[in-house]
């Protein structure tokens, strides 16, 4: 008590020198990470052009359900960048904004943390020296809007940097964003994915800024990605052989599509697909492992916590290897202590019959037994 006194009249002549010496009080991005452990994309729906453009609408049934199953938090991919004025100040249209708290409230009132999720801003990976300064904007913008909100409320810069928005370019664009984030909210968890569609492979060109102590780096599972996307429509002609299974060498022969035996890559990866044993299997559980290696080698580099902030199996796939696939990637990062977010996009890759409030098994129990 009378140190506490003492200390607090010390503290009152000179407020700024003690702030930093007490830097235990401050949440670290593992405190705060600790609150999204296994969590559900919601996407397709405030990520489409308009919401429902894509056939999904949120619903309050998507909270609760998402509750119901065990999940301690939602991400939520929006297309902000289709809502914005396209000159300075770039305000964000208020009823779109509303909107997006209208689903924040529902996961945060159903318990749930929520991380708003800035996804598909196709203009800035297509052309980031026009659009970078509007993406900085409009986060000084979120920032101020989201700063007094809980501590259950992250933030995620942008959705899987690639194209033009090369590592280089996505390490200098992230450390304005951040710096503009951070002069209006210092507290906030922000989670950054790495460059080259936040691929494991690609980590390692992440650079973050240093001292922040709350920033999460996040990289996405679709490996093998010839399986993860068999006949998925948004995939190039190569990815159109169905009929894969997991783990490989299947038990029957796959025969690939014309188109992929005309790109190198594709046409080696069925070629070991069909011969290699298990255990180096192109098809089987070793990509999935080096991938997680590879976040792992950089996260302990760069002193940060991991978040794998999608991984999810195209409904093409023969259920039983969907449900295998599922739990080897979601075992992987729990035994490693990665926290999670399932990619549901309310069409292929859904787990969630939102009519009936049911989760699809056997996803459901990949997901969680
Ligand atoms: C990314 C894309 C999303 C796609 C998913 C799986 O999140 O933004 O549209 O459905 O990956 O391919």
């Amino acid at each position: 008590m009378r140190f506490f006194a003492v200390l607090s009249t010390v503290c009152a002549a000179s407020i700024v020198a003690c702030a930093p010496s007490r830097p235990a009080e401050r949440a670290t991005a593992s405190g705060l990470l600790a609150g999204f452990s296994r969590g559900v994309s919601f996407g397709n729906a405030l990520d489409a052009p308009r919401e429902g453009e894509w056939g999904v609408v949120l619903s309050e049934r998507h909270f609760a359900a998402a509750a119901a199953a065990g999940f301690d938090h939602v991400r939520l991919p929006v297309r902000f960048g289709a809502h914005a004025g396209s000159a300075a100040p770039f305000r964000i249209e208020s009823a779109f904004l509303r909107r997006v708290d209208w689903a924040v409230d529902q996961a945060l009132s159903h318990g749930l943390g929520v991380v708003v999720d800035f996804h598909h801003y196709d203009e800035l990976t297509t052309d980031p020296d026009t659009h970078g300064s509007r993406f900085v904007a409009l986060w000084t913008e979120l920032a101020s809007h989201y700063r007094d909100r809980p501590a259950r409320v992250a933030l995620e810069l942008l959705n899987e940097p690639h194209d033009a928005l090369t590592a280089p370019k996505w390490n200098a664009l992230l450390a304005d964003a951040v710096r503009a984030i951070r002069a209006v909210d210092p507290e906030r968890l922000l989670i950054v994915d790495g460059p080259g569609w936040a691929a494991a492979t690609a980590l390692h060109e992440l650079t973050l800024p240093p001292s922040d102590g709350r920033l999460v780096a996040s990289f996405h599972c679709y490996e093998p990605l010839l399986f993860t996307h068999q006949g998925a429509e948004w995939m190039g002609p190569e990815y159109q052989t169905v009929g894969l299974v997991f783990p490989g060498p299947p038990p029957r022969p796959v025969e690939p599509v014309p188109a992929a035996r005309s790109v190198d890559w594709v046409r080696e990866w069925f070629h070991g697909y069909a011969t290699a044993p298990a255990v180096d299997n192109p098809g089987g559980v070793g990509p999935i492992i080096a991938a997680f290696d590879r976040a792992q080698a950089f996260a302990r580099g760069a002193h940060v916590p991991l978040y794998l902030g999608e991984f999810a199996a195209i409904d093409r796939a023969e259920s039983p290897s969907r449900a295998r696939w599922l739990r080897a990637v979601r075992t992987e990062a729990e035994r490693r202590g990665i926290a999670w977010a399932y990619w549901d996009d309310g069409g292929r890759m859904r787990a969630l019959d939102v009519e009936r409030g049911t989760w699809l098994e056997p996803l459901r129990s990949a997901l969680f037994e």
